[in-house]
């Protein structure tokens, strides 16, 4: 398996991955800490569907974060994306339904960080004749926004940012990440040699920066002596970025600092491309993602034709044996987006006994087209109410803090 920030492949090994990058699993206590402040406090109804059946697996410090939070330390959230296709798919989507609920369930602002100035430099052209494409992300960021606020955010608590606007008020904690962290650790972690252009070496202090609260004076209303304490929710790819920032954190906050400075984290894993339970959906191959601007038609065909199967050959072997429902594209998307545990529960037993309703493929796929038809539509509709004004508004500098508790 390889996961970093540029490339998840192969099959992963969870339990794997989190003792080579010295993250934790969620415990038990833990996640029954975290009910308590959230549905306990009566602000959700219950755990998220993504903390119930184990997408969000693996914290850093959060039991530390919600031991303060509950003593009265202030909190926000953090998150981000890096804008390289006109849509999103529906794996982006995990992180931000998942932060949403955090903002409902913790009552907190969040700070959602565009790094449009990252797509660029690694993905970005020069051309003599035509010059380059700064600018085309900077459009995807406005774009891609559009799809983040439909998840539903509260505009009162969060603010969203373009890394190419806003990052005059972050500059003085990057210089003093920069001034942390030598060539040879970023080379380390990242992979990157002496032929990378040196906005790549520089950029992973741009994606560290908003773990500060100080690169928020507006938007937080915090200084380097706030006691700020930041939540990163995020598939467990960019936790090589937050490795990095934690390991400096103490030398941008004061002593008292309850984290030292370190941003907290709570990592998903992926949600799989339709060719298999392998790696993740991305969006270089448009057959393996189902995107958020999907007809219906498309929804369909790619998940009638791509989306692998863990039935088996023959009717009577499927009856005998029932599906392998671990490697089946259709069952484990229905794992992130069917609410219902009870129907969850039911399709696993009838699809992997091959008896009842849902004995076959089939009937599973007409399911979940059934699903994500629904969830693509009225993501689409919250959407094209979303015009290039309002983007600009939850884009504008202000305080997000004044309505949080
Ligand atoms: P990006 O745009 O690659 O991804 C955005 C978010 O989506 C998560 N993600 C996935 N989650 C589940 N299943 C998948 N198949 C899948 N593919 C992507 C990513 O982990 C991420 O949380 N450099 C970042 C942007 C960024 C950021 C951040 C992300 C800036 N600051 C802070 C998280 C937290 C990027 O390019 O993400």
């Amino acid at each position: 398996m390889v996961v970093n920030a540029f490339e998840v492949s192969g099959k992963i090994d969870y339990t794997k991955l989190v003792d080579k990058f010295g993250s934790n699993l969620i415990s038990d206590s833990l996640m029954d800490k975290l009910e308590a402040l959230t549905v306990g406090k009566g602000r959700v109804p219950r755990m998220h569907r993504f903390l119930r059946r184990g997408m969000f697996f693996s914290h850093r410090d959060l039991d530390t974060l919600l031991r303060q939070v509950e003593a009265g330390a202030p909190m926000y959230l953090y998150t981000g994306r890096g804008p390289s296709s006109q849509s999103m798919h529906l794996g982006h989507l995990i992180p931000f339904l998942f932060t949403k609920w955090l903002q409902d369930a913790l009552d907190v602002p969040l700070v959602i960080q565009m790094t449009d100035d990252e797509k660029f430099l690694f993905k970005g052209h020069y051309d003599d004749q035509t010059g380059d494409n700064l600018l085309d992300f900077q459009s995807l960021t406005m774009e891609n926004a559009r799809d983040i606020i439909a998840c539903g955010f509260d505009y009162n608590k969060t603010f969203l940012f373009s890394d190419l606007d806003y990052v005059g008020s972050m500059y003085p904690n990057i210089v003093r990440i920069w001034k942390a962290v030598t060539t040879n650790t970023v080379n380390g972690i990242f992979g990157f040699d002496g032929s990378s252009n040196i906005g790549k070496i520089a950029f992973p202090a741009i994606q560290a920066a908003p773990s500060f609260a100080s690169s928020f004076p507006v938007v937080l209303e915090a200084d380097r002596n706030s006691n700020h304490l930041c939540l990163i929710p995020c598939a467990i790819d960019q936790d090589p970025y937050f490795r990095m920032t934690r390991d400096v954190a103490h030398k941008l906050v004061h002593k008292q600092h309850g984290l030292g400075g370190k941003p907290a984290l709570i990592h998903s894993k992926f949600f799989p491309p339709l060719q298999g339970a392998e790696g993740k959906m991305s969006s270089s191959n448009t057959n393996s993602a189902i995107f958020l601007t999907d007809s219906p038609d498309d929804i369909e065909r790619k998940i009638k034709q791509h989306a692998f199967s863990g039935g088996r050959e023959t009717k009577k072997e499927q009856q005998e044996l029932g599906a392998d429902l671990e490697v089946d594209v259709s069952y484990q998307w229905m794992r992130f987006f069917l609410e219902d545990d009870d129907e969850l529960e039911k399709i696993g037993q009838d699809y992997g006994s091959g008896s009842g309703e849902y004995w076959n493929t089939g009937k599973v796929k007409g399911r979940l087209i059934e699903i994500l038809k629904e969830l693509v539509a009225e993501h689409q509709e919250r959407r094209a109410t979303i015009t290039d004004e309002e983007v600009r508004k939850w884009m504008a500098e202000r305080s997000i803090v004044k309505n949080s508790t």
